[in-house]
């Protein structure tokens, strides 16, 4: 079987994006390697990590788009175009590659229902998200959570990586777990604790992906 590839996108230092390199380096990904990450920010330590790995990156910000006055919608094909033409190029065949597996670890924008379309069928995004399922849908979930755990609405949060479908955050779940919140935690013992939890589970759902292609279940 060809190899399976895997891009990720990132916009942030990428420490997902590590877990999951290590994870490949330990041989954890059977017969696939991350081909290309992806950063809507040139600055994004992640791009950093990538280059160290050995790893393509592609830079691809919105801003351009913007200052241009072109739409999210247009960013977003070219952004599809521009992964499937650089995946293409790496494998010296003229024409788009388009990957296996996109994880989207800590990548900033909402995703048009034409980008994910734009994709074959074959192509599973995922994400990973700070939250359990229909929680804390959006940005800023550890801190909104910190926030209802303070008001005592809730006793503890989670992790979980799910498929990605148009609707934000909703997609099937992949892998989900709960994290405690303690009376002592501030904000950043509880941000470190689901951060430790994110690097484990983004290898774990990735690796469940992996198994379903190999396998042929997906
Ligand atoms: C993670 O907490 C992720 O859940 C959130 O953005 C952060 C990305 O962190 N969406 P990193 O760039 O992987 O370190």
């Amino acid at each position: 079987m060809n190899s399976i590839s895997i891009v990720v996108f990132i916009s942030g230092s990428g420490s997902n994006l590590q877990a999951l390199i290590d994870a490949a380096i330990a041989s954890q990904f059977p017969s696939s390697s991350i081909a290309l990450v992806v950063s809507n920010k040139k600055s994004a330590y992640g791009l950093q990590r990538a280059s160290n790995a050995n790893i393509p990156t592609l830079v691809f910000p919105l801003k351009p788009f913007r200052d241009a006055g072109r739409s999210r919608i247009e960013y977003d094909l070219e952004l599809s175009d521009t992964v499937a033409k650089t995946l293409g190029s790496q494998l010296d065949v003229g024409n788009k590659v388009y990957p296996d597996i996109v994880v989207l670890a800590g990548w900033m924008h909402i995703l048009s229902a034409e980008f994910l379309n734009s994709f074959p069928k074959s192509t599973h995004f995922i994400n990973l998200h700070p939250a359990l399922p229909g929680a804390f849908d959006g940005a800023h979930a550890i801190e909104r959570a910190f926030e209802a755990y303070k008001q005592g609405l809730i006793k503890n949060t989670g992790v979980m990586v799910h498929k990605v479908i148009p609707e934000v955050d909703r997609g099937e779940v992949i892998i989900k777990e709960e994290v405690p919140i303690y009376d002592t935690d501030t904000l950043e013992t509880l941000e470190e604790r689901i951060h430790k939890l994110e690097h484990v589970l983004i290898v774990k759902a990735t690796k469940i992906l992996l198994e379903d292609k190999l396998n042929g279940r997906s």
